[in-house]
């Protein structure tokens, strides 16, 4: 069975309603990153960045998979498929794949203030200022935040090394280091990049580009793959 790696970005669940972060009226463009995505924005400001996820929360809770989620859950059919995700909602897990790796964490998690360890489901959309592990610290979004270290790199570079093919979905590869990791690809059987905006990356003449959105794109390649001989 060949090992597909699918590392996708905010643009994969555009279709599905949430906003990116980097398009015109994304996230960034209403928000400063400062303000609600750092450990300061935190410790100067801990409602009002519990806020922002709160609504980012009620937002991804309301949302549905969209056929490009669908199809990559249906390549397991076929291939040993890891998700790499740069996305805090859970779209792939509601769709189906079942091995997924957040590299920036997940929305609908709280993890301790005082011990990374301690993560918790959260119940609906809210996690309100108060609420607190079982040490008695505060619980905040379980979200890597800008400086922070991304603990789960290293497994996702594993999983890069040992992909024969590799599909890059709707990030603008501008977050680092989840962006290097395509650069850890070694893999003989394919090398795709589908984003609207894709843009060829010299170092890398195998990239196959494809400026189409994710589910214009996805379920077409997906059930090509899945009809190979
Ligand atoms: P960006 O907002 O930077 O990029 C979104 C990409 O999605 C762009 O390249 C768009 O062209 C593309 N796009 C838009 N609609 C699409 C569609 N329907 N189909 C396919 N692609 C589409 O988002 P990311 O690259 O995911 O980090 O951002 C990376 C990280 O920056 C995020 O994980 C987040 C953010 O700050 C944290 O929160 C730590």
């Amino acid at each position: 069975m060949k090992n597909v790696v699918v590392f996708t970005g905010a643009g994969i669940s555009a279709e599905s309603g949430l906003k990116t972060f980097r398009d015109s009226d994304g996230l960034w463009e209403n928000y400063r990153i400062e303000d609600v995505a750092t450990p300061e924005a935190w410790n100067s400001n801990p409602a009002l960045v519990q806020d922002f996820y709160n609504m980012r929360r009620k937002q991804v809770l309301a949302a549905q998979p969209n056929s490009a989620h669908l199809a990559i859950a249906q390549l397991e059919k076929k291939f040993n498929v890891t998700v790499i995700t740069q996305n805090v909602d859970d779209l792939h897990e509601r769709a189906g794949s079942s091995s997924i790796i957040h590299l920036h964490g997940v929305i609908t998690k709280a993890r301790s203030t005082l011990d990374p360890s301690l993560i918790y489901d959260i119940e609906g959309w809210q996690l309100p200022m108060g609420a607190t592990c079982e040490k008695g610290s505060q619980l905040r979004p379980c979200i890597v935040w800008f400086g922070e270290p991304v603990p789960k790199m290293e497994e996702a570079i594993e999983k890069i090394h040992q992909a024969d093919r590799l599909v890059i979905i709707g990030t603008s590869l501008q977050v680092y280091p989840a962006a290097s990791l395509l650069y850890y690809f070694t893999g003989n059987a394919g090398l795709y990049y589908i984003d609207p905006k894709a843009e060829p990356k010299g170092q890398l003449p195998n990239l196959t580009i494809i400026n189409q959105k994710a589910t214009e794109a996805i379920p077409g390649l997906v059930n090509s793959w899945l009809n190979e001989n």
